[in-house]
Order: C-alpha cells, then sequence, then structure tokens
C-alpha cells in the first residue's frame, strides 16, 4: 500500500508520550574520522522528533546503525563518537549509553522522563540485518511507543527498521520521515508543472528503474554524468575513451526510442587526455562538442553550453528532482557542471519552485557548495530515496499505523 498515509507523531494524542519510553529509530550512519563525526546533518535532522518527544515528557530511546559491522562488536564501528555530537546538539539533556539490549531494558525503566538513551551499535547483533523476529521482540519489550525516524533506512527490512514495529504499537513515523515522504511523494505522485527530473552519475544501471518511473511523469529528463556516453554510444556516436556501459546500450536505445522527445542529452564536454580516479588526477582539459570527442578523450563533466541549455530549461519549472551528479564532482576542474546545476536549483527556489535533491553525492555536492538552505528538500536518504523515487515502497515505512 501507499507510503503516504501513515501516522505521525502529530497523530498521537498528546498524553499518549507523557511518561512513556519512546523507542526512536534514527538513522546516524554518519561519516567519522580519527573518532570524530564530520557530517552531523543526519544528527541535526533527527532533532526536530527528539526535541518534541523530550517536550512531551517521554523517555527517548534512541537507536541507529553505523556502517556495516555484519553482527560483530567493533571499536571501528561504535556510535560513541555520535554520543560526542548529541551531546553537544543537545548540551542540557542528560544523554545515558548503553553496550546491549538487556541494559537498555533495565535502563529504560530506571531513567527520567526528558532523558535520552543511545544505544550502541544495532549492527552489532547478527540478527539485525536478518530481520530475526526474537531480536525484534526483545528491541520491542524497550519501549512502549515506536518512532521511525530513519528516512536513510527505510529501505532495509531489518528489526530495528521494519521487524520490532510487529511487536509495539503505536508505530508512527517522526518528523523527519514525515518530511521526506512529503516532499519525495510530491515528485511522483502530485508535481507542479512544468517538471524536470535532472539525472547524472555514472551508470544507466543504478538508475534505470528512477529513470523509467520518472519519465511518465516529467515533462523533461535532462541528462548528465557520465552516463551520457552510453546514450550517446546507443546512437553510434564516438565517445572516445570515455566510460560506457557496453551492456547497457540496448537499454539506452529503446529509452531514447520510448521518449525521445522528454530527453535531453548534453550538447558539449569536458574531456581529458587522462584520468586517475584513485588520486583524483586529471590531465590536460579541453571543452569539444559531443560530435568531435577526439579518440583518447575521457569526458568528465558537461560543457558550457549545455549548462546554458539545461539552466534555460530550469527557468521557468515549478518542480524539479536532482539525482546524480553532472561530472566529477571530487575534482574541482570537473566539478563545474554539478555546481552550476545546484545554484541554478538555488535560484529557481527562490522564484518559487519546489525543487528536490535526492541524498548521496548530489546532496554532497549541495553541501560541499553550501547551498542547503536554499534547495526546497535535500533528502538524508541516499539508497531509500532512490528507491522511493523508483516508485517502491519502502518497508520501515509501510509497517508503520496508517491513518
Ligand atoms: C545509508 O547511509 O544509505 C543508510 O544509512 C543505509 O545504510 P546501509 O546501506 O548500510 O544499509
Amino acid at each position: 500500500m501507499s507510503s503516504f498515509n501513515v501516522k505521525s507523531l502529530d497523530d498521537l494524542p498528546n498524553d499518549t508520550l507523557n511518561q512513556k519510553r519512546v523507542i526512536v529509530r534514527v538513522d546516524f550512519n554518519v561519516p567519522i574520522h580519527n573518532g570524530v563525526v564530520t557530517n552531523d546533518l543526519r544528527i541535526r535532522e533527527s532533532l526536530p522528533t527528539i526535541n518534541r518527544l523530550l517536550e512531551m515528557n517521554s523517555k527517548v530511546i534512541l537507536i541507529s546503525h553505523l556502517g556495516r559491522p555484519k553482527g560483530k562488536r567493533s571499536p571501528e564501528y561504535s556510535l560513541k563518537p555520535v554520543l560526542d555530537s548529541l551531546k553537544k546538539l543537545l548540551p542540557n539533556v542528560t544523554i545515558h549509553f548503553v553496550e546491549t539490549i538487556e541494559e537498555l531494558k533495565e535502563k529504560s525503566y530506571q531513567i527520567n522522563p526528558k532523558e535520552i538513551i543511545l544505544l550502541e551499535n544495532i549492527r552489532f547483533y547478527e540478527g539485525e540485518e536478518k530481520n530475526d523476529p526474537e531480536l525484534s521482540k526483545k528491541l520491542a519489550e524497550c519501549g512502549d511507543i515506536y518512532v521511525n525516524d530513519a528516512f536513510g533506512s527505510a529501505h532495509r527490512a531489518h528489526s530495528s527498521t521494519e521487524g520490532i514495529a510487529n511487536y509495539l504499537k503505536p508505530a508512527v513515523a517522526g518528523y523527519l520521515l514525515k518530511k521526506e515522504i512529503e516532499y519525495l511523494s510530491k515528485a511522483i505522485s502530485n508535481p507542479e508543472h512544468p517538471y524536470i527530473a535532472i539525472i547524472g552519475g555514472t551508470k544507466i544501471s543504478g538508475k534505470i528503474d528512477v529513470i523509467q518511473n520518472l519519465l511518465s511523469k516529467v515533462d523533461k529528463l535532462l541528462i548528465g554524468g557520465a552516463m551520457m556516453f552510453t546514450f550517446y554510444k546507443a546512437q553510434g556516436i564516438n565517445v572516445g575513451k570515455s566510460l560506457i556501459e557496453e551492456d547497457k546500450i540496448e537499454l539506452a536505445k529503446s529509452l531514447l526510442d520510448q521518449a525521445k522527445e522528454k530527453i535531453l542529452l548534453p550538447v558539449d564536454c569536458v574531456v581529458s587526455d587522462t584520468f586517475d580516479f584513485k588520486n583524483l588526477k586529471v590531465g590536460s582539459l579541453q571543452v569539444v562538442e559531443i560530435h568531435n570527442i577526439p579518440e583518447n578523450g575521457i569526458g568528465l563533466d558537461i560543457g558550457p553550453k549545455t549548462l546554458e541549455l539545461y539552466s534555460k530549461e530550469l527557468e521557468n519549472a515549478k518542480t524539479v528532482v536532482w539525482n546524480g551528479p553532472m561530472g566529477v564532482f571530487e575534482i574541482q576542474d570537473t566539478a563545474k557542471g554539478t555546481l552550476e546545476i545546484a545554484k541554478q536549483l538555488a535560484k529557481i527556489t527562490k522564484k518559487g519552485a519546489t525543487t528536490i535533491v535526492g541524498g548521496g553525492d548530489s546532496a554532497s555536492a549541495i553541501e560541499g557548495a553550501n547551498l542547503q538552505k536554499e534547495i526546497s528538500h535535500v533528502s538524508t536518504g541516499g539508497g531509500a530515496s532512490l528507491e522511493f523515487l523508483e516508485g517502491k515502497i519502502l518497508p520501515g515505512i509501510s509497517i508503520l499505523d496508517k491513518k
């Protein structure tokens, strides 16, 4: 069933939360370097839910995974650095940290309302990713109410994201999950037109379902990133040494046959004669028209004429969804396409357009350019936002109580 009609925190009568042990599944799977969180966006985005529960006199129990420790305890994947971040963000709140579910259960009765317990990485339990019912039941016993606010993990049917909601009711969405559903569903069910999708990244293979789902809804689909070369190859155009997916050429052809008038491809690109991705090094760069890619040319970004063309298309858009960078944005010399598209999105947002950026690389590019506040919605989910835009039902959402 649809994910859009699930209950959220606001659908619970206020007194439901008073003095209750509320389990909140958050996605604190954040980058950590030398024991320090280097990007706390996902933690900050969970604060509206946490603060609301504290206000309502709840005992807040936070559960998250970090990385992929494969069911084994390992200090490298500890959530302790996240605890430090959380303490900085909530300096006046008592936050306890527990290593095990047994400890969590005991402490859940002992703490005072308006306090928080953070459980160590739930993926230290083998049953988590297996969605083991025994683990789900054990987790459910630690709370009275379940709130899922982990949009980034909503595409995973794991014990703490899905299984637990079979044993613990009410089970509702937190504010971050609600916001993600509202924006992303606008992109797939109720967009204002003109509606434009921008799809980039390296591979068509990872984006094919998104492209197919969005093609029937958008007025225009702008292509960028290395996947453009597979589309060109499909038209018999020489792409030099640019990255292509041989086995997706037929697919690219059939997409173009299906919707040639909707799909826009770059008209020029930035090429280099050498490219070392591991060390992020390019050789000598030049801008060429798509029909003039040299034999040894490796395409790494969209060119200025494409940017002009795409910017014009975007100018009057009322809804835009963007997933995937336009080029190798990790290197300054080939980041321009991605950056300029981000700026154009910020510009049209000011004029009233709804702009939605899927998580992952395009979200990092927006953050790198410090434009998060100027975009209507930057998703906190990578894989999750992609699956949502593919039209899939996400298990972490569909298991929640319906309105
Ligand atoms: C993410 O970062 O995309 C989510 O936290 C999910 O992580 P996973 O791909 O390891 O399940």
